[in-house]
């Protein structure tokens, strides 16, 4: 093996067209005829044919060929041929061939297996083509977060995981002792931002949150990331205006950096094509308006469940966003609506396809006494929401923000029905291995 020649990940080998270069990965298939073995080499950034001729090789490699297994690890040297037939658009012509490890019999085989099974096999299910797209997409989703609030002058703060109080309702807490005290792995990064709005104006936050959801679906996980912006004065339809340049700024840019993921997914891309601002705005109370007119039995005051959701998306092209939801089903925090207080300034954005809401946000009460009110009548401890309270006593104003679910939203882009693909190690109900 000559370590001085070029290494260049397989998705970069058509900038080496003609060259000799050394190539490091993993056996994913291979097929041999007594004279010819044709190798599929995958390094991690994709998957390139490597075809070794008997007579070509020196004898020891050519023996080497003959003992890989799926999965096993090796070296190739070769020259890259520009081929418009192999995928990715060329094939290497092994010289050299050095196994690295034999892998013992690996589990999952190009047959199908139960989801059971390749859950219990998470860390090896990791390798397959459609799970690498779906985590592919996911980095790119990050990556493209990051960027949109960096380049809107917003500044990055880190909430805290370990938390004393609850942001989102008591009932989903994961609790845990700190030297003798209670704490909570955080819900939401949101009550921490608050504060920083004073300091730097429009502020995010992008981490893990916890919840205990005690229900099993396939929309809940109960460790899933989440980015939340927050912004001062920024009133409620200034909010609407960034959910929306955001899910398309994000959509535009999965679809512009991840053709080949999403081909891979199998995914119908002209239904991301039409993710285009304006998004249909409707009211609460039209939305439960609509779901009587299909039928459902929905009545005011009700919680939109999974099935409400759904249809209530069908109705519309691209991600709808529903607003003031009756105060009394929403979080403490939502400032009131000035036409009528029973309605909180909130929002969810729900997306299309039955992949539900993906974006939770409103306009936050800044008047102190009346946040102190509700902070009493949701029955939170007043002592640990002194310095949330703060927030209004010192330089008080108008603000919002909202929270996004990553894996709601890679889900959706990626056209995966259920969220535990779209997360490297799923947290579910009852499952913690591996
Ligand atoms: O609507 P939620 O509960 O809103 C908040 O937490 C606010 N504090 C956010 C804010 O205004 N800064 O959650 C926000 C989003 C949901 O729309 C959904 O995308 C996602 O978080 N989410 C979950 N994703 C996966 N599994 C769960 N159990 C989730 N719960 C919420
Ligand atoms: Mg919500």
């Amino acid at each position: 093996m000559n370590k001085e020649l070029p290494r260049p990940s397989v998705r970069r080998l058509k900038e080496h067209s003609g060259e000799e270069v050394l190539l490091s990965g993993w056996l994913a298939k291979s097929r041999s005829s007594g004279k010819i073995a044709f190798l599929q080499l995958r390094d991690g950034s994709g998957v390139v044919q490597v075809v070794a001729s008997k007579k070509e090789v020196p004898e020891a490699a050519w023996e080497a060929i003959q003992s890989l297994t799926q999965e096993s690890t090796l070296h190739v040297t070769g020259k890259v041929n520009l081929d418009d037939r192999a995928p990715g658009g060329v094939e290497i012509h092994a010289t050299d061939v050095e196994v690295v490890q034999i892998a013992e019999d690996y589990p999952i085989t190009p047959k199908e297996h139960g989801t059971a099974f390749l859950m219990e096999h998470r860390h090896l299910w990791l390798r397959s083509d459609r799970q690498r797209s779906a985590l592919r997409v996911r980095s790119e989703v990050c990556q493209g977060i990051r960027d949109f609030f960096h380049e809107r002058d917003f500044v990055l703060i880190d909430s805290p995981l370990l938390t004393p109080a609850a942001c989102e309702g008591t009932s989903t807490l994961f609790e845990t002792d700190y030297f003798g005290d209670k704490a909570y792995l955080s819900q939401s990064g949101q009550l921490y931002l608050e504060p920083a709005i004073a300091a730097f104006g429009k502020v995010y936050c992008f981490g893990p949150t916890f919840r205990a959801e005690k229900s099993k679906t396939r929309r809940h996980l109960m460790e899933f990331w989440m980015v939340e912006p927050e912004v001062a004065f920024l009133d409620f339809d200034g909010l609407q205006v960034l959910a929306e340049d955001f899910l398309t700024y994000l959509v535009t840019r999965v679809l512009e950096q991840c053709g080949e993921e999403l081909k891979i997914l199998e995914r119908d891309t002209a239904r991301l094509e039409s993710v285009q601002k304006p998004f249909p705005r409707i009211t609460y109370t039209e939305a439960i308006e609509i779901l009587k007119g299909q039928g459902l039995d929905a009545q005011w005051g009700d919680d939109f469940g999974a099935e409400d959701e759904t249809v209530l998306a069908e109705q519309f092209d691209r991600p709808v966003l529903v607003h003031r939801y009756p105060a009394d089903i929403k979080a403490f925090y939502m400032e009131p609506a000035p036409e009528d207080p029973k309605l909180a300034l909130g929002l969810d954005v729900l997306a299309p396809e039955g992949y539900g809401e993906i974006i939770g946000g409103s306009q936050r009460i800044h008047d102190h006494a009346l946040l102190l009110q509700r902070i009493k009548e949701h029955d939170l401890p007043v002592e640990a929401f002194q310095w949330y309270l703060d927030v209004r006593r010192y330089g008080s104003c108008p603000h919002s923000g909202f929270g996004m679910g990553i894996e709601r939203f890679v889900a959706w882009v990626c056209g995966l029905k259920h969220l535990r693909e779209t997360i490297p190690y799923p947290r579910m109900l009852n499952k913690i291995y591996p």
